[in-house]
């Protein structure tokens, strides 16, 4: 039988409008889940609306709607475009179900029989917007809420508590024995620092407002309901009926949580110490991914800065949205929205790497073969590329583990390097004129079965396109082909035909909308004289290293080889655009005769140039030129 896994992302509230930041979630855990699928894994996949609570009751009030109605509308505008994006979720859950209801009454029983909740009074500050209590000396010039900025609300109530001090230990303990059950492991820290500092009981009910499940009637309670959260978080046992039915304990046995940054605290902490109350096992992880922001700042519908998700994957295509949602930053960091960077992404990844390699296949073996690939001799002339492709392979699969899908594309995309530079290594069309038929013949079945590889592991990212090629190539994307070519690395002949291209190279951002412009306007007063601009020497400048520094979410610390003696140090805050991988062996422009300063704590000899429209953009040359050439 199959192995199984239960994969969820976060049942977004309804009473917003879905943005890039709920399509980020929701992708990256359509990813994961088609990935095992093609592993072999059966998985069961949820997503959903969370429609309980006093924000939503507010926000249908405002409307003239009951909250019901409302609920309905907004749940389906996210369902539809999970359909329209083609999620493969296999539940679609809502809070408002009578099974969750049930499901969270049960709950609420069995905690409350344990002697984990008890009756008490409340007195906080609570922000209503994140359904939150916080401390005094966490608000923001103690009066705003410390996540969102909003004003917060003194609330005074009865209300029943859930004994999340008995739990400190037991989260602890549980934190330090399994190395993945938070992802990554940055934010694993913060969380175990937080419960280290102690964790005070919470408050599971509350009284003055009507929108949100009742407590069951064993407790004869008519005024309270239950926490939003509480409620909220129980959605993943009830999709899969447990605490009604034990059918499907396998998944569960197996659950990956993915969340955003925002909501760990509640997935990590409060979660886990609900389900040992309720002697329910564990994650096995939760991985919490970084905000998407727009011009560094958080989106919301009150800053009117949201991004639809919708209006880029029509512009740009579903595909090419969602490659570059999972390539574009590192799992858990925050990542800002720009077009530039997008299109980047289509003509370079795409079209140049992708793209173009599929129709130099296409087209050298029309040529030399009559379309027939034959892979014969492949391990003869290429057994080195063919090993090292297994590595690529290894790696890719090892970091997904981690959640890390963006490192997951920068393997992948290693192994289309490899066939892309084995082309231009070996010209097969020197070959063939050299009599070296042979030779020419297996270096395209060698750079074909790498794509091939590429291209199953990129299926889960890119499901149409990876159909494409596969057509293409007259190669099947399913598990039994995952086996074979992927884990078994066997190599295989293919037969191919022309196909239609994969990716246009876009010129200009599309969108007038989304991305604003944010040139700042600058007067030119100060007209220099040319011997002035002498004074100032900027140098051409390849970054041999580049590295966060501790401590700091801003600065990147660079190594730079500016044709002198030995690079120079530089330190810039950069890091909010740029991954520093991404740059090693980048050339860019360096002002080379500012005064050294120490920032953070390190010497800085000189400064990145780079261009700025509210994102920003490294300066770099257009052809290659030696290290320490002189801009001028
Ligand atoms: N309803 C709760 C979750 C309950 S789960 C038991 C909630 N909903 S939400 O609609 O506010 O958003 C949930 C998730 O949307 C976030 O955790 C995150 O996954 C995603 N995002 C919302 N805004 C985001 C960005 N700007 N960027 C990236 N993701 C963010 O919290």
């Amino acid at each position: 039988m199959k192995e199984k896994k239960f994969i969820t992302t976060p049942i977004y509230y309804v009473n917003d409008v879905p943005h890039i930041g709920h399509a980020y979630t929701t992708i990256i855990a359509d990813c994961l889940a088609r990935l095992y699928r093609l592993q072999g894994y059966d998985v069961f996949f949820m997503t959903g609306t969370d429609e309980h609570g006093q924000k939503i009751e507010e926000a249908a009030k405002s409307r003239g709607y009951s909250p019901k109605k409302y609920a309905d509308e907004v749940s389906d505008k996210f369902r539809n475009l999970w359909d329209e994006f083609d999620i493969s979720y296999d539940a679609y859950s809502r809070t408002t179900s009578d099974e969750h209801i049930k499901t969270v009454q049960k709950a609420f029983e069995i905690m409350y029989a344990k002697g984990d909740i008890y009756k008490g009074e409340y007195e906080g500050n609570y922000c209503v917007s994140c359904e939150s209590f916080f401390p005094e000396t966490q608000l923001v010039d103690g009066e705003f809420c410390p996540d969102c900025g909003k004003p917060t609300r003194i609330l005074k109530e009865e209300s029943y508590f859930f004994k999340l001090s008995r739990y400190q230990d037991k989260l602890l303990k549980w934190y330090e024995s399994d190395d993945n059950c938070i992802l990554p492991k940055s934010k694993k820290n913060e969380v175990i620092n937080f419960v280290k500092s102690g964790l005070k009981d919470l408050s599971i009910t509350r009284t003055g407002f009507d929108w949100g499940i009742k407590l069951p009637k064993s407790l004869n309670e008519t005024k309270h309901i239950m926490y939003v959260w509480l409620d909220a978080l129980l959605i993943y046992p009830s999709t899969l009926g447990l605490l009604r039915d034990e059918e499907n304990m396998a998944y569960w046995e197996n659950t990956i949580h993915l969340v955003g940054k925002d909501i760990l605290r509640f997935h990590a902490i409060y979660w886990p110490a609900f389900l040992m109350s309720l002697d329910l096992s564990l994650p096995k992880n939760i991985a919490a991914h970084g905000w998407w922001t727009r011009d560094g700042k958080k989106m919301s519908k009150s800053l009117g800065n949201v991004i639809d998700p919708k209006e880029v994957a029509n512009t740009y295509g579903l595909e090419e949205f969602r490659y570059f949602l999972l390539r574009e930053v590192s799992f858990g960091q925050d990542g800002d929205f720009s077009q530039r960077a997008l299109i980047s992404r289509i003509n370079g990844d795409l079209s140049d790497d992708l793209g173009n390699l599929l129709n130099r296949i296409i087209g050298m073996s029309k040529k030399y073969s009559n379309y027939e690939i034959e892979s014969k001799n492949v391990m003869k002339f290429f057994s080195d590329e063919m090993n090292e492709s297994k590595v690529l392979i290894k790696n890719a699969l090892d970091v997904i583990d981690e959640m890390a899908t963006n490192r997951y594309l920068e393997e992948i995309w290693k192994i289309l390097n490899l066939a892309n530079f084995s082309i231009a290594k070996y010209e097969p069309w020197n070959l063939i004129k050299n009599n070296q038929e042979d030779k020419a013949l297996a270096l395209v079945a060698m750079v074909t079965n790498l794509l091939a590889r590429a291209t199953i592991l990129l299926s889960p990212v890119m499901p149409k396109t990876a159909q494409k090629i596969a057509n293409a190539l007259n190669f099947n994307i399913d598990e039994k082909s995952y086996e074979n070519l992927v884990q078994n690395g066997k190599i295989i002949d293919f037969k191919a035909s022309d196909c239609e291209l994969l990716f246009k190279k876009i010129e200009e951002p599309l969108m007038s909308n989304p991305v604003a412009t944010n040139i700042k306007e600058e007067k030119i007063t100060n007209n220099i004289s040319i011997d002035d601009f002498k004074n100032i020497i900027i140098k051409v400048g390849e970054i041999l290293e580049c590295e966060n520094v501790e401590g700091s979410s801003k600065l990147l610390k660079f190594k730079v080889d500016l044709g002198e003696e030995k690079p120079r140090q530089i330190i810039s805050g950069i890091a909010k655009y740029y991954n520093p991988n991404d740059l090693i062996g980048k050339q860019i422009c360096v002002l080379v005769n500012l005064k050294p300063a120490k920032i953070f704590g390190h010497l800085s000899e000189g400064m990145i140039l780079s261009a700025e429209d509210g994102s920003l953009t490294l300066l770099s040359v257009m052809n290659g030129v030696k290290n320490g050439a002189i801009v001028g």
